[in-house]
């Protein structure tokens, strides 16, 4: 059987997701990426021993740039010189190892490359498996030759953040990535983008994928925590567009009044993540402002998480 891996997905879902997924014969996932240290042990001790995978960010910390950031904030109209909270994304770091290791999780997955060699070696030592994303053959090639034990094959499909982390985005759609980097790698491949329902996970099976990695069709599952206003246009919208306006790393979701008029594309955007300060600030004022992350296959049912797995495995 083909394992079928629910998609960590930051600021939608906690451990209620993870473990549904999880009891039903798949692998939840727990994103990590915006939890404190005492949010993530919270969450930790909610999942307990069961299998799951823990995800975390992995992107060189931004050098703030005043310049950018004021012009960045004049167009979205957040007075310059408010003092604002610090980005909530933060990379893997000691603290994140050292609470791993004591946790033991089946496997540690990365977003946006690897972390320092020492971290993986200590994760592999421990029995952990480590995973990582690539968005195109040359990725794949460095994640296999850096350790990894499976790589993330992530289509142009996929909702959420691109894995992109060496340079330019190739943009390949998952039906053409997968079977190349299966060919290219010593590494399993699991298939990540455009996968909602088991005809697509039988078709990424016979592309070579070992496993299944979906997001957006648990979006529309009850335990998912998204707004009323994600959730309206996940059932509204068809469409989906590429924006850096969040956190000035590209993303796919649905277009809103705010993606549309400061972007899809902004250079005015500062560097991941700090470009989410400023958003913030207006998305407290207005939860229609986003983001309403989604892939090109929008699959909305009323299943639950462990139903939908089970129908996945198919
Ligand atoms: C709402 C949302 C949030 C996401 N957040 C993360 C994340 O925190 N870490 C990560 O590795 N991938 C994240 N992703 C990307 C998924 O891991 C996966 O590549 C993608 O969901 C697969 O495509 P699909 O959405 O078409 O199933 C996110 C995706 C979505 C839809």
């Amino acid at each position: 059987v083909i394992e079928i891996i629910q998609a960590p997905m930051a600021g939608v879902q906690l451990a209620d997701l993870a473990i549904a997924v999880s009891d039903a014969g798949g692998l939840g996932s727990l994103p990590c990426a915006m939890l404190t240290p005492d949010q993530l042990h919270g969450e930790l001790a909610k999942l307990g021993p069961r299998p799951v995978n823990l995800n975390f960010f992995c992107h060189p910390p931004p050098t703030p740039d005043p310049v950018r950031e004021r012009a960045w904030r004049l167009r979205l109209g957040v007075d310059p010189d408010a003092t604002l909270a610090v980005p909530s994304r933060n990379p893997f770091d000691q603290t994140a190892f050292e609470i791993v290791l004591a946790h033991k999780p089946t496997v540690v997955s990365f977003h946006f490359g690897l972390p320092a060699a020492p971290f993986v070696e200590g994760l592999k030592r421990a029995g952990i498996a480590v995973w990582s994303s690539a968005t195109s053959v040359d990725e794949a090639r460095y994640l296999d030759a850096h350790g990894c034990d499976a790589i993330i094959a992530q289509g142009f499909e996929a909702g959420g953040h691109r894995g992109t982390f060496l340079g330019p985005d190739q943009q390949v759609g998952t039906f053409a990535l997968l079977p190349r980097i299966v060919d290219a790698v010593r590494a399993r491949v699991i298939a990540a983008g455009g996968i909602a329902d088991a005809r697509g996970v039988r078709a990424a099976r016979a592309l070579g994928a070992s496993a299944v990695q979906i997001g957006t069709a648990y979006l529309s599952c009850p335990e998912a925590r998204i707004s009323d206003a994600h959730r309206a246009a996940l059932r509204s919208s068809t469409e989906t567009v590429i924006t850096n306006v969040y956190t000035g790393r590209v993303a796919r979701g649905i277009p809103n009044a705010f993606v549309i008029d400061v972007g899809p594309m902004s250079e005015l955007a500062p560097a991941f993540p700090l470009a989410s300060v400023a958003v913030s600030a207006l998305r407290a004022q207005d939860p229609a402002l986003g983001p309403f992350w989604a892939g090109q296959h929008r699959r909305v049912h009323s299943l639950s998480a462990a139903d939908l797995t089970a129908e996945l495995a198919g």
